[in-house]
C-alpha cells in the first residue's frame, strides 16, 4: 500500500490533456473550423447566412444545457463545441454586422490571442511576463506617438474603457485633489467634482460614484446642436460645482462620443483646464484611433494636451476584446492612481518594470502581445486603413441618410457611428415615432439579416448604428435602409 507521501506518477488522464500532439491536432481542427465560419460571413458570402442567428434567451438556455461529461463523448471536442458556439453566435464578420462599437478581429489577432492563453503570462510582474511587458511598452510607446503626446508621456493596458476611465480618475484624484484621498478616503477633504458632458460614456458616471462622489460629482456640461461638449460653457459649471460646495478637479472629455461618435472642441477644453488648473481626461475609447489618420487627424487635434488618455485597441484597432490603453502626459502620474504597497509582489520603491504597480488587475492577460504581434504582422498600414474605412462608411452612410426623404439624420456624422430614424410622414411624432423605432428594430433582430441599435437622443429614440466592419460597403448600406423600409410596409399590413 503506497504511504500518503509516495505520490506516484502523473496520472495519464493528465498526461493526454496536456499531451502537445493533441493540442496540434485540436489547433488544426479548431482553425480549420473558425476559417469555415470566417468564409461564410466574408464576401462573397451565403446570402441567406443570418448576421445574428436571433433566439429568445430562455430558448438560447436549452441549447447549452448545464450537463458536463466525466469520460468525453466523441463528438464533445473542441472544434465540434467551438463551431456549435460560432453557429449561435452573432457574426461580427458578416458584413451586415452593423451594431456595436466592437470589431471584427482581424483574424491573426485572434491566433495571437490563443498563444497569449497558452502562455498565460500572469503580467502583474515583470518574471511573469518577460516579453509582454516590454510589448506593452512598445505599443504604449507607439500609442503616445501617435497620439503626440509629450516625451514624459506613459501608460499601460488595462481591461476594457470603462476600468481605464476609472484608473485615470483615480490617478486625477491624487493629482488634483488637494488632499490624499487615497490614504483618507474620498471625505478627507471637501466633496470633489468633475465637469462632464450628459454625452459621457456612462463609466464615467459609474467611476464618479466608485470614487465615492455621489450623484453630485458629476456636473454637466451643456452640449451644442452636434452633441458635442460646449467649451463655453464649462465657467458656467465650474461656477456651479463650486456654488454646490464641491472641488472640481477635472474635465473629462469625449472623442467621440458612444451615441453619436462627437468629437469635444479639445483645444477649448484644453485652455480652460489650464486656466483652472483642471486635469484634463480624455475618453478616447472609441475614437483615439482617428489620430492614425491624417485626414481625421484634426477631429483629435489637442488631446496631446491631455492629462489622461483612455484608448481601446478593441475598438476600432480591430483587437478582440479587451485590451484598452491608459495613457498619461506625466507618467509618473500613473503610480498616484495606485498608491498601495503589495509588498509580497513589489518592493516598495517605484520599479516600472512591474506593470501591476499601475492597474487595477493583478493578474492580467497578455493583451500586448496580441497588439504587438497584430502591429508587426499586419502593419501601420493595415490599421490606417482599417480607421479610414469605417470612418468613411460613416459618412456615406450619413449622406445616404441625409438624402432620403423617408428618413431623418439626427446629426452628420463625425465619426462611423450613425443616428438616423425612419420617419415616412412628417406627421408621425412623439412617442409614435419612438414606437415605430423600436418596432422596425426588433423586428429586424429577430429575422436576423441585419444588425443596427437604437439608442435614446435628445429625448426621442432613433435607430443607430456604428459601422465597424471595413468589409462592408455600399450593398450593405442601401441593403440596411431598404430592410427598414421593408419591415414598416410589413409593419403597415
Ligand atoms: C466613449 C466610450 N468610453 C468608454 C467605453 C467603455 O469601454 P469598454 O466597453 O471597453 O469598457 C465605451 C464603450 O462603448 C465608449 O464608447
Amino acid at each position: 500500500m503506497p504511504s500518503a507521501a509516495d505520490l506516484g506518477p502523473v496520472p495519464d488522464l493528465i498526461r493526454r490533456a496536456y499531451d502537445p500532439e493533441r493540442f496540434r491536432a485540436d489547433g488544426h481542427r479548431v482553425v480549420d473550423t473558425l476559417a469555415d465560419h470566417l468564409a461564410r460571413c466574408i464576401p462573397p458570402t451565403d446570402d441567406d447566412l443570418p448576421v445574428i442567428p436571433y433566439v429568445a434567451p430562455v430558448d438560447a438556455l436549452t441549447r447549452w444545457p448545464a450537463e458536463f461529461p466525466d469520460e468525453p463523448a466523441v463528438d464533445s471536442d473542441l472544434a465540434t463545441t467551438l463551431g456549435a458556439t460560432a453557429r449561435d453566435s452573432i457574426r461580427l464578420h458578416h458584413p451586415r454586422y452593423l451594431g456595436h462599437q466592437v470589431p471584427p478581429p482581424v483574424p491573426g489577432a485572434a491566433l495571437a490571442d490563443a498563444a497569449a492563453a497558452l502562455l498565460n503570462n500572469g503580467m502583474a510582474v515583470y518574471e511573469m511576463g518577460g516579453a509582454s511587458t516590454s510589448q506593452e511598452f512598445a505599443v504604449i510607446a507607439w500609442m503616445v506617438r501617435t497620439l503626440g503626446m509629450p516625451s514624459t508621456a506613459g501608460g499601460l493596458l488595462t481591461s476594457g474603457g470603462s476600468v481605464g476611465n476609472l484608473t485615470a480618475l483615480l490617478a486625477a484624484r491624487q493629482a488634483a485633489a488637494g488632499f490624499d484621498a487615497w490614504a483618507g478616503g474620498a471625505h478627507a477633504g471637501p466633496p470633489l467634482a468633475v465637469l462632464v458632458a450628459s454625452t459621457a460614456h456612462y463609466s464615467i458616471a459609474r467611476a464618479v460614484r466608485a470614487l465615492g462622489w455621489g450623484d453630485g460629482g458629476a456636473v454637466e456640461v451643456a452640449v451644442d446642436d452636434a452633441y458635442r461638449m460646449r467649451a463655453d460653457d464649462l465657467a458656467r459649471a465650474h461656477a456651479a460645482a463650486v456654488a454646490a460646495g464641491r472641488r472640481p478637479i477635472a474635465v473629462i472629455a469625449s472623442a467621440g462620443s458612444t451615441a453619436t461618435g462627437a468629437y469635444d472642441p479639445l483645444p477649448a477644453i484644453a485652455d480652460f483646464c489650464e486656466s483652472h488648473a483642471l486635469w484634463l481626461h480624455v475618453d478616447g475609447a472609441h475614437g483615439a484611433s482617428a489620430a492614425l489618420v491624417p485626414r481625421l487627424h484634426h477631429l483629435v487635434a489637442g488631446i496631446e494636451r491631455a492629462d489622461s488618455v483612455v484608448w481601446d485597441a478593441h475598438k476600432l484597432l480591430a483587437m478582440p476584446a479587451l485590451c484598452t490603453a491608459v495613457l498619461y502626459k506625466d507618467e509618473t502620474r500613473s503610480y498616484a492612481a495606485f498608491a498601495q504597497e503589495a509588498s509580497y509582489l513589489f518592493a516598495p520603491e517605484r520599479e516600472w518594470w512591474n506593470t501591476g504597480l499601475r492597474t487595477v488587475e493583478c493578474t492580467k492577460r497578455m493583451m500586448s502581445t496580441i497588439l504587438y504581434a497584430s502591429l508587426r504582422a499586419y502593419g501601420v498600414d493595415f490599421f490606417r486603413a482599417y480607421v479610414d474605412r469605417v470612418f468613411s462608411l460613416g459618412q456615406a452612410f450619413g449622406a445616404r441618410v441625409g438624402a432620403a426623404s423617408d428618413f431623418e439624420l439626427a446629426v452628420p456624422p463625425d465619426a462611423n457611428i450613425v443616428v438616423f430614424r425612419y420617419r415616412p410622414d412628417p406627421s408621425i411624432t412623439g412617442a409614435a415615432l419612438d414606437e415605430l423605432q423600436a418596432t422596425l428594430r426588433r423586428r429586424c433582430l429577430e429575422a436576423g439579416r441585419w444588425y443596427f441599435l437604437t439608442t435614446r437622443l435628445g429625448g426621442a429614440l432613433w435607430l443607430r448604428t456604428a459601422l465597424m466592419n471595413p468589409l462592408a460597403g455600399e450593398d450593405e448600406l442601401d441593403g440596411v435602409l431598404d430592410a427598414i423600409r421593408g419591415a414598416a410596409r410589413e409593419v403597415a399590413r
